[in-house]
């Protein structure tokens, strides 16, 4: 099991509040190296609202379809961008943000949130074992829900 994988599954604890849980796994997740934001939007009905995260002022709601999360929600697939000024679906929180990974969580073939993850740099996603670590805690988080 992954540093991170370990550190998340030994501080959740499904007696507590959900937002209580993704707080703190939030503060986990934003230790991956050149991340500088780290967050995760909830979806109800056909919108995603911002959860617990890590970092500068973010959007609060997007529709399901729209920008990377809301894409990746819809797809119920995890995308990587390597550098977000060359895609038109994409929603700019911050204008230091180059790529992005998005990761949703699924419950019970419903995607019930995403884990959405920005670095200043370009293609810092462009790793498939991190990619795949944070997919593993997507089921882990799965639990929460
Ligand atoms: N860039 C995201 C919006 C969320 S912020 O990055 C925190 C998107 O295109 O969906």
């Amino acid at each position: 099991m992954s540093v991170l994988k370990e550190q998340i599954v030994s501080i959740i604890d499904k007696e507590l509040p959900l937002i209580t849980n993704l707080s703190n796994v939030s503060a986990v997740l934003k230790e991956v190296e050149d991340v500088s934001w780290v967050g995760f939007y909830i979806v109800e009905k056909d919108y995603l609202y911002l959860g617990p995260f890590q970092g500068h002022v973010a959007c609060t709601k997007i529709k399901m379809g729209k920008g990377v999360c809301g894409e990746a929600a819809s797809k119920g697939k995890t995308i990587v961008i390597d550098d977000v000024s060359k895609i038109t679906n994409y929603i700019a929180c911050s204008s230091s943000t180059k790529s992005e990974l998005v990761v949703p969580i699924k419950k019970d073939d419903q995607i019930v949130a995403v884990i959405d993850y920005d670095s200043d740099t370009i293609s810092r996603f462009n790793d498939s074992s991190l990619v795949r670590e944070i997919e593993n805690i997507s089921k882990v988080l799965s639990e929460l829900f």
